[in-house]
């Protein structure tokens, strides 16, 4: 089958024969997209449901290693709406991982942020290639700027809750989704019996790509935020509108602008990551077992 003349499409994809419209398209309907993902992921990995999905930010990525056995792995951008990774430091690919406990992950390296321009659906299309991959909790993991001074850079922290700063939403029309207990005090209980030393904060995410200026640290501070970043809030909302529920954890990277008294850069939070790779990797795969 041809595409109709004119109409975008996204590109062809191994192990999905389907035509796929444009996600960016206004007249698409994201979740058909998403739909062929999973399918396409169904395809390519002969793992018929993904129990679980786990977004892996700065800092997070050698989880992927110790989460249990990788079944299957596809580059980011060889599977339907997902984009090759912007970034250095970033992983750039899906894997399906079997646990320990029988349940099969969807781990996804590969996150599309806001600040690239590509728009909000493609920041939360694995969220909804999760959902329909069969997912019934998603676990998003980053990496951000520590505005509690006591956090030092390497600690994890649990998400308690959000504040948006993006002034844009992934839901369209009239969407009107509750967001109380988004990110589930049920799993950061679990996540606590892990390890009862976690520590919990409101994640602010800004749109970046900049940092944040040290005002817009206060800012954040006065408003309730303890941790600032760019990404995992538009990631949660779409997440509770696909009925997942929300387990959130930060890696405080560096001290936020204005607390840190270094200028902050990339390569910093990128060594962060690193130094904490096994310690944080280690808890988010016995976190992941308990869920
Ligand atoms: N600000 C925003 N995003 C970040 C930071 C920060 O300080 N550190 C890591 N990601």
């Amino acid at each position: 089958m041809s595409p109709a003349p004119g109409a975008a499409r996204e590109p062809d994809h191994p192990g999905t024969d389907r035509e796929v419209p444009d996600l960016d398209h206004p007249g698409t309907d994201p979740f058909t997209v998403a739909e062929v993902a999973a399918a396409q992921i169904r395809a390519l990995s002969c793992v018929d449901r993904h129990e679980v999905a786990i977004v892996l930010g700065s800092g997070w990525s050698a989880a992927a290693d110790l989460l249990g056995e990788t079944v299957a792995e596809f580059a980011a951008g060889d599977v339907v709406g997902f984009c090759a990774p912007a970034l250095a430091g970033h992983v750039g690919s899906i894997r399906s991982v079997l646990l320990p406990t029988g349940a099969h992950a969807l781990v996804i390296g590969a996150r599309t942020h806001l600040y690239e321009g590509k728009g909000v659906r493609r920041v939360v299309h694995g969220i909804r290639t999760a959902a329909a991959a069969g997912a019934g909790i998603v676990v998003l993991t980053n990496g951000a700027g520590g505005i509690e001074e006591s956090w030092a850079p390497g600690t994890p922290v649990l998400i308690s809750d959000h504040i948006n700063l993006t002034a844009t939403s992934p839901l369209e029309g009239a969407t009107f989704v509750d967001l109380t207990d988004l990110y589930s005090s049920r799993l950061r209980g679990l996540a606590r019996e892990i390890d009862a030393t976690l520590e919990e904060g409101v994640y602010v995410q800004f749109r970046g790509p900049h940092y944040e200026t040290p005002a817009e640290v206060q800012m954040a501070r006065r408003i309730g935020g303890h941790l600032v970043g760019m990404s995992t809030a538009l990631e949660a909302i779409a997440a509770r509108q696909a009925g997942l529920e929300v387990l959130g954890m930060s890696l405080v990277t560096n001290l936020a602008a204005g607390i840190s008294p270094t200028p902050l850069s990339h390569a910093e939070v990128i060594e962060t990551g690193a130094a904490a790779a096994g310690r944080v990797g280690h808890l988010l795969a016995r976190i992941v077992r308990a869920l």
